[in-house]
């Protein structure tokens, strides 16, 4: 089979399209024939060694996928060869054919297709697990969501409005903010150029967010800390900025704020049960037409390295996916 393989850490030019051997599943795994791969910032962090934690080389990257079931391993009864699912990698997705353990596949709605069903869960995932079970984002608050127009942040808005929110999104440029506006913002800024403070007060009537979904970090973070409504919770996410913020603590005594952390892939792994109650709103809420994942751009396997650098040069608008299947 054909992979995108990483040799040495190094940015998206440094993959290289191999012939690998065919994964053989093992107890309680499965081989997935990839349709689609999503494409996922920490992707493009992990070639670079710039992940919270270092894999061995050499390495596939691609950590969701969606595609058919072509074998299973020992005593695995959730799926059977031919089953179309969702496969949670970690790893290993841009490729033809990728190993998960069969708990870390979802079955695809017969009614979503490959390429919706690469792009949903880990962005999506991530945005439900911060809005309620971190910030427990109520209906009539208002939420602000930086670098909106991205993966997760696109996936903040839509969930944002499901729950009943006012969202503000952040993003830096106009087609960006037409695109979150397209997916139900009720407010777009320049987050980047604009003195986000005084913008989210006049956007609040003086009172600040209720909830900020922060997957930037760098300087927008202390600034829209600052703009936190009493009792407001900052969510976490990540740090697209490349910079990790240092926060002054006072700032949340004075608002009665909350500095949230989210780290959905482990939430996924210890919280079992709860990420499976979560599924079920996800998927019902994409049938009901709530969710609309939206694929800006896709990329055969030979060319997946050009996915990674545009997501790294602030290109991508949604989600990018890689088709190792011409779908
Ligand atoms: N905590 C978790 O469990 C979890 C789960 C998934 C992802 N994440 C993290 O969430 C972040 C976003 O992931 P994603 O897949 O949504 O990425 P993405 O699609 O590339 O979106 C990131 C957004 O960040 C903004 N940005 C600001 N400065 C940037 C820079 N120097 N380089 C690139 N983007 C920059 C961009 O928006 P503007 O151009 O509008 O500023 C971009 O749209 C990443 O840090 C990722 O690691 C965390």
């Amino acid at each position: 089979m054909k992979a995108l393989v990483c040799r040495t850490w190094g940015p998206p030019e440094t993959l290289a399209l191999e012939d690998r051997s065919d994964p053989v599943a093992g107890p309680g795994q499965a081989v997935v024939r990839v349709h689609a791969a999503g494409v996922n910032f920490p992707d493009a962090l992990i070639i670079q060694n710039k992940y919270q934690v270092t894999p061995e080389l050499p390495l596939v990257p691609g950590s969701e996928c969606a595609g058919v079931v072509e074998s299973v391993g020992e005593g695995v009864q959730r799926v059977k060869p031919g089953d179309r699912v969702i496969a949670l990698t970690g790893s290993g997705a841009f490729a033809e054919k990728v190993m998960a353990a069969a708990e870390a596949l979802t079955a695809l709605p017969a009614d979503v297709d490959f390429v919706t069903g690469s792009a949903f869960l880990l962005a999506y995932g991530t945005a439900y697990h911060a809005l309620t079970g971190r910030a427990a984002l109520q209906q009539g608050e208002t939420l602000l969501v930086l670098g909106a127009a991205g993966g997760v942040g696109l996936a903040a808005i839509e969930i944002g409005k499901a729950l009943g929110a006012r969202v503000i999104a952040g993003a830096s440029s106009p087609e960006k903010r037409d695109l979150c506006r397209e997916h139900g913002a009720d407010e777009v800024i320049d987050y980047a150029a604009a003195e986000l403070k005084p913008a989210l007060a006049a956007l609040t009537s003086g009172k600040g967010v209720d909830v900020v979904f922060d997957p930037v970090g760098g300087p927008s973070t202390e600034a829209a800390l600052r703009s936190c409504a009493w009792r407001g919770r900052h969510l976490v996410i990540g740090f697209a900025n490349g910079e990790i913020p240092r926060l002054p603590a006072n700032l949340t005594l004075l608002k009665g704020c909350s500095l949230i952390g989210v780290f959905w892939g482990r939430y996924v792994r210890t919280e079992p049960a709860a990420w499976a109650s979560d599924l079920q709103t996800l998927f019902k809420w994409l049938r009901e037409g709530r969710l609309r994942p939206h694929v800006a751009e896709r990329y055969p396997l030979d060319r997946g390295a050009e996915a990674l650098a545009a997501l790294l040069a602030r290109k991508a608008l949604g989600k990018l996916v890689i088709t190792p299947v011409a779908p």
